[in-house]
């Protein structure tokens, strides 16, 4: 077998329709010797009409990257490219909202619909500009676009204070797609939710996806969520990639020891987890991420080498899935995978 080292973390090689492609992103807050370095040279690649699981623990950088792709985060270095059918676009704060190329549904729904409207108001903002309707007219097209997501027109006069919060999350999300953004940034949408309503609101988003042809990143610190929706998934550890490819090869196949960490700890879709480690001790101070690779303070397999060097982006092309790319960051995958890496009880 052969392995292939890349420059950047992208899944698809040529993609023959991106919608979104990020490069080199930086996204730092503060200065000096304490800014954190929240997303640190993060390469993403979407296809459009698929969906990119992001996955990784609090404080890995998941919520910059989305924020910084709708133009809610400062972009320090790097680019962000949305590609529309008519052209390139590059998305500054005003690409979100208002006829803009992004959308967000956030975890918390209460948060983003105001409470003191009555919710068909708040579906219908995103679909006002340009339009010269009359506000019957606007109404009857929240209320129609409230059905789609499930919601019947009893719905459309109340406040969200006195709804579930499921259906909260639906209005949260008739209202994303109101603006007809083609990209959605999904960051937790369904964490808040009883795990009763998760898979029903999973389900809403993916028909829609498929009906209004959009395209989403998917945030999550949930794998069974990413298993559900996603197509393809990318692992983030303290501001960086370490892994990504298709959904189905990284959960039967992870490589990266951060990677089966996360899969080890989910007992319904962990594979080979007797050889996988598990994940201990905290998460580093991102104002000052370990050297080399930054998953070494807690990786049971970490050698000099990992202090040193920063692990390139090594393509696993044995299992290429329909062109897309299985890639990781670590020195030692291939011995981890032979069960051939030294382990030792205590990391660097
Ligand atoms: N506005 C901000 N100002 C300063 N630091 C921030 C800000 N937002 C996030 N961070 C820091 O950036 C890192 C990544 O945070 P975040 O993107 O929220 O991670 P996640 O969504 O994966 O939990 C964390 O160390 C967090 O404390
Ligand atoms: S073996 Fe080294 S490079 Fe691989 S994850 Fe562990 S510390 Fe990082
Ligand atoms: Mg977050």
């Amino acid at each position: 077998m052969t392995t292939q080292t890349i420059p950047t973390f992208s899944i698809t090689g040529a993609d023959p329709s991106p919608a979104l492609r990020v490069r080199n992103l930086v996204v730092r807050y503060g200065r000096g010797k304490d800014a954190i370095h929240a997303v640190d040279r993060v390469d993403v690649d979407v296809s459009r009409g698929r969906t990119l699981g992001i996955i990784g623990e609090s404080g890995s950088g998941k919520s910059t990257l989305v924020k910084a792709i709708s133009g809610l985060a400062p972009v320090s270095e790097g680019t962000i490219e949305i590609i529309s059918n008519s052209g390139t676009l590059r998305p500054a704060s005003s690409s979100i909202g208002r006829g803009g190329q992004v959308q967000m549904i956030f975890q918390d729904p209460v948060l983003a619909l105001n409470a003191l409207r009555p919710v068909w108001q708040s579906v219908a903002e995103p679909m006002e500009p340009g339009r010269l309707i009359t506000p019957r007219r606007l109404r009857a097209d929240a209320v129609e676009l409230l059905g789609q997501v499930g919601l019947g027109p009893e719905i459309a006069d109340r406040r969200p204070t006195h709804m579930s919060g499921g259906q909260r999350q639906r209005v949260t999300i008739a209202r994303a797609v109101a603006s007809r953004a083609p990209l959605v940034m999904c960051d937790e949408p369904v964490a808040a939710l009883d795990i009763s309503l998760q898979a029903g609101v999973l389900k809403l988003l993916d028909d829609l996806r498929t009906k209004l042809k959009l395209t989403y990143v998917f945030i999550s610190h949930d794998m069974t969520s990413i298993a559900r929706i996603a197509h393809d998934v990318g692992v983030m550890y303290l501001g960086q990639l370490v892994e990504v490819g298709p959904v189905n090869e990284v959960l039967k196949r992870p490589r990266h020891p951060y990677t089966q960490a996360l899969i080890r700890a989910v007992p319904r879709i962990r594979a080979n987890a007797a050889r996988m480690v598990p994940l201990e001790g905290e998460i580093p101070d991102a104002r000052r991420p370990p050297s080399g690779c930054r998953f070494r303070t807690r990786c049971p397999f970490a050698q000099e080498i990992c202090a040193q060097e920063k692990p390139q982006n090594e393509v696993l092309d044995d299992r290429t899935v329909d062109g897309r790319r299985h890639v990781t960051a670590c020195h030692f995958w291939r011995e981890i995978r032979d069960g051939k890496a030294n382990y030792r009880e205590e990391s660097l």
